[in-house]
């Protein structure tokens, strides 16, 4: 049995295949709409989510399969305080395949731990957030035609922006991928990425606070909102969130072909303006969110 807890749980040719498929499964819709009769998605969300859980819910439904869930750690046993590994053994006993996202890092993968069906990671605290890299390259693959080769700009909070570390560590293994990494000071990107994961793999990328200098040259510009809900105090966030405004006056200034990006949801940081530029794929890369996770559940269950 195999679960998800990192994008890196897949290998390079793994990911491709399942991008693939999830290209076959936007072409071809009808082919799936059968493939997982008879079997349940469970979601226990313990943080709250729009598109993650939703896009894994349609998911499961596009493929003939059925959901169940809870969307609140207050509207689950977690309430009465029963431990994670509980809950999955139970969850084990009602659904074939669980997506759980959890406010504490590592979360899931104690899951998986005590887990009778395939545990998804659908985002743990500041950590990782596997499925939403996978919409990430799959748009960025879809749309660019490729992974390799492309600068990349990561701009906002890089320090407890949980999709920016996934899609790092991901991005690390396609050859002649630079990073600009876009931030304030405060909100730089934690050690445990920047030194084991780009310097250990020899990555070139700079450290920049500018976003108007560093666009000029960009593939794709990755944008993300400040984590208010992982901050100490209010102040803090209060002064860094609206650091990065992107808008139609700075996106006049940036490459024809460079595609922006953001996992949503958006707060302040994209302008509405930018919307109907062509390169703002943001609204499409949360439609892709739907193939690749269905894709994912059919790999995860051996159905593909
Ligand atoms: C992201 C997350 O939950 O980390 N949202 C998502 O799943 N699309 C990004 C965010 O919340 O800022």
């Amino acid at each position: 049995m195999r679960h998800l807890m990192s994008p890196l749980d897949f290998s390079v040719e793994e990911l491709d295949k399942l991008l693939d498929l999830a290209n076959d499964i936007e072409h071809n819709p009808e082919k799936y709409s059968h493939a997982c009769t008879g079997k349940k998605l469970a979601t226990a969300f313990y943080e709250p989510s729009t598109r993650t859980r939703l896009s894994f819910e349609a998911a499961m439904i596009n493929l003939g399969g059925s959901v169940l869930g809870f969307s609140s750690a207050d509207s689950s046993s977690a309430a009465k305080g029963e431990s994670v590994s509980d809950t999955i053994r139970i969850l084990s006993c009602y659904a074939d395949i669980c997506a759980m996202r959890h406010p504490k890092e590592g979360a899931p993968l104690v899951a998986s731990m005590h887990s009778g069906i395939p545990v998804i990671n659908a985002g743990d605290g500041g950590h990782q957030h596997p499925t939403q890299t996978l919409t990430d390259l799959l748009t960025i693959r879809t749309l660019k035609g490729r992974l390799d080769n492309m600068t990349i700009g990561l701009c906002g909070d890089l320090k407890f922006g949980r999709t920016v570390h996934s899609l790092i560590s991901s991005l690390v293994r396609y050859p002649g991928i630079k990073f600009k990494l876009i931030s304030p000071e405060e909100l730089r990107l934690p050690d445990y990425v920047r030194v084991d994961v780009l310097d250990k793999n020899g990555i070139e990328y700079e450290e920049i606070d500018k976003l108007d200098d560093a666009m000029v040259d960009l593939d794709i510009l990755y944008m993300t909102r400040v984590q208010r809900e992982r901050f100490f105090n209010e102040e803090d966030y209060i002064r860094l969130k609206d650091y990065y405004v992107l808008t139609k006056e700075k996106m006049s200034k940036a490459p024809k072909d460079m595609l922006v990006l953001h996992p949503l949801p958006r707060v302040n940081e994209i302008s509405v303006d930018v919307d109907d530029d062509e390169r703002a794929v943001y609204f499409k890369q949360a439609q892709y969110g739907v193939y690749v996770r269905m894709a994912l559940i059919l790999t995860l269950l051996e159905l593909a």
